[in-house]
């Protein structure tokens, strides 16, 4: 299987040109590729994108677990399907931080995009206090078991779970983790997950401060299926840079 790049564009770019610009670089530097590529814009670019980039996959940052409803500024996964959105996004450490989303709120929303046949990008990850305290396994697995429990109990078992790790002191600062470490900690949140889901089901990933300088490292090791780009998905230089 391809290894995949995940472009989160999070909060950006500014206009509507400015991402069908990125998105063009995308698709350039995605045709000397051997990895698959999907981009995550703000929610008001999906659609074209997904009209005009048909060589390109999409997802979106984040959902709501209702498919419809008076629930003001929200988005359901039904819509995103609808456009055309094959990943969300969920459980992102900003979302956590500045939006207050809890274990249980994830656990909704990935709940949502299972039955909604489209495959969340499930992040975790501990903050630099906690590795300093040696809390990071445990903090990763309450993460992972409080969000998950009712995926575990899914009777259909057809389905797709990228868990992707993401240590928050890693994140948006240059500062990335070795990638000896992002690997243990992988393996560790393997073993968890499959006592409950078939390894068929399961990707693993590693976010934070991922570059053109780093990205081969991490995507050559076996465990790990691919990798979340933040500020580098922003850059056309670096776009073609990790995609060649
Ligand atoms: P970064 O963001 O690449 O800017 O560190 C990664 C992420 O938030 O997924």
């Amino acid at each position: 299987m391809k290894k995949m790049v995940v472009f989160n564009w999070k909060m950006n770019p500014g206009s509507k040109n400015e991402a069908k610009r990125l998105a063009e670089a995308v698709r350039e530097a995605k045709k000397n590729s051997n990895f698959k590529v999907v981009i995550c814009p703000p929610f008001v670019y999906l659609e074209n994108l997904i009209k005009e980039f048909k060589e390109i996959e999409f997802g979106a940052q984040n959902c709501f677990w209702e498919e419809k409803g008076s629930f003001t500024g929200e988005i359901s996964c039904k819509m995103l399907k609808n456009l055309g959105a094959r990943f969300v996004i969920l459980g992102h450490s900003e979302r956590r931080r500045y939006f207050k989303e809890t274990n249980e709120e994830i656990a909704k929303k990935t709940m949502s995009v299972i039955e909604n046949k489209l495959i969340p990008i499930f992040c975790i990850g501990e903050t630099l206090e906690e590795r300093k305290k040696n809390l990071t396994k445990k903090v990763l697995k309450n993460q992972l078991l409080s969000s998950l429990k009712e995926v575990f109990n899914l009777k259909f078992k057809n389905f797709r779970l990228i868990v992707a790790y993401e240590p928050i002191w890693a994140i948006g600062i240059g500062r990335t983790c070795k990638v000896e470490d992002a690997l243990e900690t992988i393996c560790y949140l393997k073993k968890i997950l499959l006592d409950f889901l078939p390894l068929s089901s399961l990707l693993f990933f590693y976010g934070g401060s991922i570059n053109s300088k780093n990205i081969f490292l991490f995507l050559k090791e076996k465990e790990i299926d691919g990798v979340l780009v933040g500020r580098a998905s922003l850059k056309e230089k670096e776009i073609i840079s990790m995609l060649s």
